[in-house]
């Protein structure tokens, strides 16, 4: 039999202080929810459900976008607390009986493992939760238990006696319930509490009251199911969540030189043997190759770099792509629409935007090109720049293989520079250049002999003009 799935996401987030969706805040450069949904996929729940409030515009755009029609949506008009969320979604699942898993969307460290026990501690039950203990447990719902340590019930923080506050064995936040039993039950459920709310963890109490057995299973990995209720804990997810992606990458061979300063995300693949250095970023959809050195101080977003490539300290890649063996930086950014072909050097203070630089070429210092089609083993001096934009359009620069072009060159677009041709330093293309060719075009150099004496004797009419 199916396993469905309702997913909570159409709090307030009040404690969050926040103009958006709390569950659309990223850890890891991911929305929050997306990891929730993720887990469920992957668990195969069929269907999942999002409950989402009426102005959630977008959650919908971008669960919509990212998961298409493999979750559905129920809206909770408007939102009356976390039992009120559950019972929204009635109509999405008229047709499903059985079990139901719970999750919040504001809890996105679970994973595999916690599921399947919840879903083995939920045979024969009625409604199954996860328990952990915590030192602090502040804000969280705190479990009542009998002298025989079965569940009474859950006690929210904000309804809870002194003494039930000293209890350190709170709710997880994840549920696996009798859908029948749970739609029956909430239906009743009332909202005399302190935050006026119907609470999906009434239920547990309400089972006891109906004579059904209820399960609370307490793991001891307390970490993966931290709430994000506010910017604090927000952080405080980010942290844990890049451990664990950062030690599933070093399990697969990758050096992380200093994990406490490298940020990655889900969508991070390196290579075996690279080596990352300290105070790197990874953003987005990112694939490095193996046996890359990388940094220390890159920021990589949504980009992908080929095998045996060195990308050194302080560049910025983004949205590009570089080649096997090439050298980027130190202080190199290579924006949008690159692409950097194998054995290719990009060197300090170059910039480099939606262009391409050809297999063995080399601009290595103090440069910009854009919008640049630059072919194999190109030489392009120090100070280059093209001008690619007249104030209202941007042109293209084209060189050909082999061209050596001069310090301080400017290109000025559109252009292009033939196979194997010279540019002397200095020069402002303004028209094509021929292939084999040497094009020039500054001042002639003139010198003026003995020009020293002559300033000298200058000075001295100055300073002593005629009386
Ligand atoms: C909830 C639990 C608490 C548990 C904690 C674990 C209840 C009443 N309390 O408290 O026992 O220890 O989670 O993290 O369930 N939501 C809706 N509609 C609503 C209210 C909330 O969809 O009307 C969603 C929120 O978007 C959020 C989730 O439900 O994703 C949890 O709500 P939240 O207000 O954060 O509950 P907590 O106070 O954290
Ligand atoms: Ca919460």
């Amino acid at each position: 039999m199916k396993t469905a799935c309702v997913i909570l996401a159409a709090g307030k987030g009040t404690r969050m202080r926040t103009s958006h969706p709390k569950v659309l805040h990223p850890v890891c450069g991911e929305p929050m929810i997306s990891f929730v949904v993720q887990l469920a996929l992957r668990s195969k729940f069929d269907p999942i459900v999002v409950v989402v409030s009426k102005q959630a515009d977008e959650i919908r755009a971008f669960l919509s976008a990212r998961f298409h029609d493999r979750v559905r949506f129920a809206v909770q008009d408007p939102p009356m607390g976390t039992g009120h969320a559950v019972l929204s979604s009635q109509d999405a699942l008229v047709h499903h009986t059985g079990k139901l898993i719970i999750m919040y969307g504001d809890v996105p460290l679970v994973e595999p493992a916690d599921l399947t026990a919840l879903k083995k501690a939920s045979n024969g039950v009625a409604a199954a939760f996860i328990s952990v203990r915590l030192d602090d447990p502040g804000g969280y719902g705190r479990v009542v238990r009998d002298e025989l340590g079965c569940v009474v019930r859950i006690v929210e923080h904000s309804d809870a006696t002194k003494q039930q506050r000293m209890l350190t064995e709170v709710n997880a936040g994840l549920y696996c319930v009798d859908a029948g039993f749970t739609f029956q039950t909430l239906r009743k459920t009332k909202h005399n509490n302190a935050q006026g709310e119907v609470y999906l963890t009434d239920l547990i109490e309400q089972a006891n009251a109906s004579g059904f057995s209820v399960r609370g299973v307490e793991r001891s990995n307390a970490m993966n199911f931290r709430g994000v209720n506010s910017r604090v804990e927000l952080a405080q997810a980010e942290k844990i969540m890049n451990r664990r992606l950062l030690e599933q990458m070093m399990k697969s061979g990758v050096t992380v030189v200093d994990p406490d300063s490298t940020w990655i995300g889900p969508n991070v693949r390196i290579g075996r043997d690279s080596v990352v250095l300290p105070n790197c970023w990874f953003r987005g959809e990112v694939k490095i190759g193996s046996e890359c050195i990388l940094g220390p101080g890159l920021v990589v977003q949504n980009s992908r770099v080929g095998s045996k490539t060195h990308v050194r300290a302080h560049s910025v890649l983004e949205d590009c792509r570089i080649g096997d063996g090439a050298r980027i930086g130190p202080f190199a950014r290579i924006r949008p629409g690159t692409n950097v072909h194998s054995k290719a050097q990009v060197g300090n203070f170059v910039e480099i935007k939606k262009s391409v630089l050809g297999p063995g070429s080399k601009a290595n210092h103090l440069s910009y090109l854009g919008d640049a089609t630059i072919g194999a083993d190109v030489n392009i001096g120090a100070g280059t720049i093209t001008c690619n934009y007249d104030g209202v359009n941007k042109h293209p620069t084209i060189i050909e293989d082999g061209a050596f072009i001069g310090s301080d060159t400017q290109l000025v677009a559109p252009v292009n520079v033939g196979k194997n041709a010279t540019i002397g330093a200095g020069t402002t293309v303004t028209s094509d250049v021929p292939k084999d060719a040497l094009a020039v075009s500054r001042v002639a150099q003139k010198n003026i002999e003995g020009y020293a004496g002559l300033k000298r004797k200058r000075k001295i009419k100055k300073n002593n003009p005629p009386k």
